[in-house]
């Protein structure tokens, strides 16, 4: 599919083409993954942030937001429950917080791992040097999420500060897949200034990149953002651009997001059905779930772990799949 195909996709469908859309999208996940769906245990380890990024709530400009870091014990206490609960995958994430040395990273990952070896350890701390990246991989982590949020120079400086630059993101995420890591990209549905062509750069990037896993949610405005009063993403576009990522990246893991979920009640189940196969549940401990908000609305914050895991298995076997006590490790090959 070239840029003008991509192009014609994402705006001109009558409803029963989206329709056809979905099914179709659900045909190519059932014949990679069957009807399983991962869980991602997500343990938000800092709400601290040294980035600026005009979006998000836990910028560092954003004086209300309720910073908080979790210990070496409190997150190797939810990785624990985690692993009772059934994940096999943890999700670390963080804002770009300087108090966490790299060796302070790499002795929880390896301390993850040599409690539970079967466990996959996934890091989302941000944007750090290849040295950073490789001992965090030497320590044991499988796998990096970091969005790209934009292909688009211009729309990156919209949505960013002078001191960021997608050319040193783009850096990040080719590193990190020479190091060996299962790599996560991806974008926001409605950001400020997107464009449609934004969007098919964005996915023509990806095809060429060819991510293990993409993120893809709708922008939420957060009120105290410089984006505060903007609107947000739509149900639709968010659902239709998870159908085109699936029929363009058969293999590529790709999650119903808690943004998806935040903006309508059945939207985890709605992703689902449009081509998604990973859910991430909240693993981080319930006193602090309400200071990580990345944007305004995110559910799950006032529930325990095991809710929350519970609530997901009734969610996705209403529509017909199962969550699976697995590592939900990329089904594709690689081909370089
Ligand atoms: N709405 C939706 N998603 C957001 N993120 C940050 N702020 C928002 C927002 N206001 C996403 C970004 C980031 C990820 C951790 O959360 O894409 O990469
Ligand atoms: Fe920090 Fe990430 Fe939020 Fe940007 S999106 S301000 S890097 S937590
Ligand atoms: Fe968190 Fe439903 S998924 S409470």
């Amino acid at each position: 599919m070239g840029g003008e195909d991509l192009r014609a996709l994402l705006t001109s469908l009558t409803p029963e083409e989206e329709q056809l859309l979905y099914d179709a999208a659900c045909e190519v996940r059932r014949s990679v993954y069957g009807t399983d769906v991962y869980l991602r245990g997500l343990i938000e380890f800092s709400s601290y942030c040294r980035n600026n990024c005009l979006y998000c709530g836990l910028r560092r400009g954003n004086e209300k937001c309720q910073r908080y870091r979790l210990s070496r014990e409190e997150i190797l206490e939810c990785a624990d429950k985690g692993y009772e609960l059934g994940f096999r995958t943890i999700v670390l994430q963080s804002g770009e917080d300087p108090w966490y040395t790299d060796a302070w990273i790499c002795s929880v990952v390896s301390q993850i791992k040599e409690r539970h070896p079967d466990t996959a350890v996934t890091l989302s701390i941000g944007e750090k040097g290849r040295e950073s990246y490789q001992a965090y991989y030497d320590a044991g982590a499988d796998r990096y999420l970091l969005r790209h949020e934009t292909i688009n120079a211009e729309h990156y400086k919209l949505l960013h500060p002078e001191e960021m630059s997608r050319e040193n993101r783009i850096r990040c995420l080719y590193d990190l897949k020479e190091i060996g890591y299962q790599v996560g990209c991806g974008i926001m549905v409605g950001s400020p200034y997107q464009t449609v062509q934004h969007i098919v750069q964005d996915l023509l990037f990806m095809k060429e990149f060819r991510p293990q896993m993409i993120g893809i949610g709708p922008f939420i405005p957060h009120k105290d953002t410089p984006f505060g009063n903007r609107n947000r993403g739509t149900l639709q576009d968010t659902l239709h651009l998870l159908a085109i990522t699936r029929l363009l990246l058969p293999d590529v893991l790709l999650p119903a997001t808690t943004a998806l979920g935040t903006i309508d009640p059945g939207g985890r189940e709605k992703g689902i059905l449009a081509g998604a196969n990973v859910v991430m549940p909240n693993l981080s401990p319930a006193a602090v779930r309400e200071k990580y908000m990345l944007y305004d609305g995110k559910i799950c914050t006032g529930d325990e772990a095991a809710e929350c895991r519970r609530c997901l298995e009734r969610r996705i076997s209403s529509v017909g799949f199962q969550v699976v006590v697995s590592r939900g490790d990329w089904a594709g090959k690689e081909t370089i």
